[in-house]
């Protein structure tokens, strides 16, 4: 049988139309949400992201400050824009788009960024907000993920989530929110041994490892929640770093790539810029 899709880009058209009306409402309060975006350098990938943030606050009515940064700039001269931000009262959401070029403090600049304003949810105070089970901002990855599997109706309580990848950004964070969820969690990685042995058991399965069309069939449970983080380029096409149709087959429920993760990222940081500017 093949599986169910999940339709993040569905998820997230839908969402914008109410978040929309929540920053008509926000403006009769006399509250223009505004989300600034600072990129550093010119990484194709990364220019990609930061147009789809801004044509998403376009369509929300959040205005977007987009700070362009050349490839040379300095740690201090990064600190000091997002000092500037800090202290603008206008703006109520601040992300630093990553990677930063190899050169800069990835970990100083995003402890720079006003935690109240942090709509990535990477300052440290929001990380250990998120470790505690209280978290004050959710990343939007993460976010986006378990707003799909509650949509789609996955089944959570007592599940064996199985997540693929321990990044800060996306693998760390969905364990911790899987977690709070009671979900049992397994957190894998590039060391981990006998993979395909822990994937089979997962009810739940994210993957975000950067590697194209890396889990296949085999490596899956059948009628299993398969949600694939991964945007990868081969030939010229995007593919995910689930092997969709052979998966598809096995998996009860399957996000695409694309229309699937990333279009819920870009909702959930309309989420948190939204919900930053109701708290200001
Ligand atoms: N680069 C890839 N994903 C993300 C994200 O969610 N936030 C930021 N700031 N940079 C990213």
């Amino acid at each position: 049988m093949k599986a169910q899709m999940i339709s993040g880009k569905d998820y997230a058209a839908e969402l914008a139309g109410q978040q929309a009306a929540r920053a008509d409402t926000l403006r009769l309060l006399g509250i223009k949400p505004c989300l600034a975006v600072i990129m550093v350098g010119e990484d194709p990938a990364s220019a990609t992201y930061v147009r789809n943030k801004e044509r998403a606050c376009q369509k929300v009515g959040i205005d977007s400050r987009p700070v362009f940064l050349p490839e040379d700039t300095t740690q201090e001269t990064l600190h000091v824009e997002i000092d500037r931000l800090n202290a603008d009262p206008a703006v109520h959401g601040i992300l630093v788009q990553l990677p930063l070029p190899a050169h800069l403090n990835e970990a100083a600049a995003l402890m720079r960024v006003n935690a109240a304003k942090d709509v990535d949810g990477f300052h440290a105070l929001n990380a250990g907000f998120l470790l505690r089970g209280a978290p004050a901002v959710t990343p939007c990855t993460p976010k986006g993920i378990l707003y799909m599997l509650k949509k789609a109706r996955v089944p959570l309580d007592g599940a064996h989530a199985v997540v693929l990848g321990r990044s800060n950004i996306v693998g760390k964070p969905a364990a911790l929110l899987l977690l709070q969820e009671n979900c049992t969690v397994s957190l894998c990685h590039s060391h981990t041994r006998n993979l395909a042995d822990i994937t089979r058991q997962a009810d739940i399965l994210i993957v975000a490892i950067g590697k194209p069309r890396f889990v296949t069939a085999q490596m899956v449970k059948p009628g299993a929640a398969v949600i694939d983080v991964g945007i990868n380029r081969v030939d010229g096409k995007l593919c995910g770093d689930v092997d969709f149709d052979s998966v598809s087959d096995v998996a009860g429920w399957i996000t695409p790539v694309p229309g699937g993760v990333g279009p819920m990222t870009v909702a959930m940081l309309m989420e948190n810029t939204l919900e930053a500017a109701c708290r200001a």
